[in-house]
């Protein structure tokens, strides 16, 4: 009996510890560096689940992927204010490496740039020009970043 509620509670340590090693990132807000809570169940492709699991884009360099986020830079009107390609134009520009929050050269910090905008006119995803419906899924936010980041000036992937 006792063997076994050792053996037990043995286990649950041990799953504890294998569930922190595998603990998701945490994301910030660009506007004030406060958490910034996304719902995970929102990270529903394995390459969103990737991200969440490890801050990498994995849709970076990705044909596909990149045409894909193309679409959607022209769709949400990121082009209006950054150019067709992010080289800038009302806004900044997106392509590096000057940047003018310097966490937007890792794809984590350019999607929670993204995802709740900041405190200088860019509008988060769902408000503003950007809110045609709910705004971009977590999957769209990294493909629209690969679409970025293969428009680079100085070749960053973002998952350096
Ligand atoms: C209404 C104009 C507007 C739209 C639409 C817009 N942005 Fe922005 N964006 C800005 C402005 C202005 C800034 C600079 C904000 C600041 O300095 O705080 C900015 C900043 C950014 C930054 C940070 C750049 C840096 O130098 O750190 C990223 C990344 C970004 N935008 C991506 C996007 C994406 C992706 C979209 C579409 C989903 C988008 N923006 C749509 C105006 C816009």
């Amino acid at each position: 009996m006792l063997g076994n509620t050792l053996k037990s509670a043995l286990m649950i340590s041990l799953l504890a510890l294998a569930g922190n090693a595998m603990a998701d990132i945490t994301f910030s807000k660009t506007t004030d560096g406060s958490a910034l809570d996304i719902d995970k169940s929102t990270f529903d492709t394995p390459a969103a689940k990737e991200f969440l699991a490890t801050g990498k884009n994995p849709y970076v360099g990705n044909e596909d992927a990149i045409k894909a986020g193309k679409k959607k830079f022209n769709l949400y009107s990121c082009v209006a204010c950054h150019g067709g390609k992010g080289e800038g134009a009302v806004g900044p520009g997106l392509i590096g490496s000057n940047f003018r929050y310097a966490k937007n050269a890792t794809n984590k910090g350019m999607f929670e740039t993204i995802w709740n905008g900041t405190n200088g006119g860019m509008g988060a995803k769902g408000f503003g020009l950007m809110a045609p419906d709910d705004g971009l899924t977590p999957d769209e936010v990294l493909k629209v970043i690969a679409f970025i980041r293969s428009n680079s000036n100085v070749k960053m992937t973002g998952n350096e």
